[in-house]
């Protein structure tokens, strides 16, 4: 499944969303380039979900954790990563346990020490704007999904 996102409100509207799809405890992926998009999905979702401060950018700290109304919310970038098994030592397994939603940023650079996500997301420019493609690998989401963006849930 493939959105437009003209714009960065979009983005985070798509963010919005996923917050309304996604169980208490789950694993997204978030995959694209540099400046592609994927810390703007994860603002969209914690604003929905009622974090109204700074969302800001794991990229040296690795993790941020955020105390939401629900629970704890984590927020992995893996870029600055040299080696998948520095996962191992901050803890990952401890992280993943947790009922809470984990979002990781260049997953690809953790290949090994991440199990299967629950939900995969690839961010790609297109002109001024971006495409998103949605791979929902856990069945259980599947069909929610579907039903949110079909019915235009995503549309400003
Ligand atoms: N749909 C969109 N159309 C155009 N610009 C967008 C869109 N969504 C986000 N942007 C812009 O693209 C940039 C993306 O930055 P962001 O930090 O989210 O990227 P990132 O994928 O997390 O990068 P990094 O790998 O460096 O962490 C921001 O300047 C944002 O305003
Ligand atoms: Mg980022």
């Amino acid at each position: 499944m493939k959105i437009n996102l003209l714009n960065e409100l979009e983005t985070e509207h798509f963010g919005a969303v996923l917050w309304a799809v996604l169980p208490k405890q789950c694993l997204v992926f978030l995959n694209g380039d540099l400046g592609a998009g994927k810390t703007t999905i994860t603002r969209g979702v914690l604003r929905a979900a009622g974090h109204m401060s700074a969302v800001k950018s794991p990229t040296y700290t690795l993790v941020e954790e955020y105390d939401l109304a629900s629970g704890k919310f984590f927020h992995f970038d893996l870029y600055r990563l040299k080696d998948p098994e520095e996962l191992e030592w901050i803890g990952i397994q401890d992280y993943l346990a947790q009922p809470s939603p984990c979002f990781i940023e260049w997953p690809d650079l953790g290949k090994g020490y991440l199990p299967m996500p629950d939900i995969e997301l690839t961010l790609t420019t297109e002109g001024e704007g971006r495409i998103i493609k949605i791979n929902v690998l856990s069945d259980k989401l599947e069909k929610e999904v579907q039903h949110h963006l079909k019915n235009n849930d995503i549309l400003l």
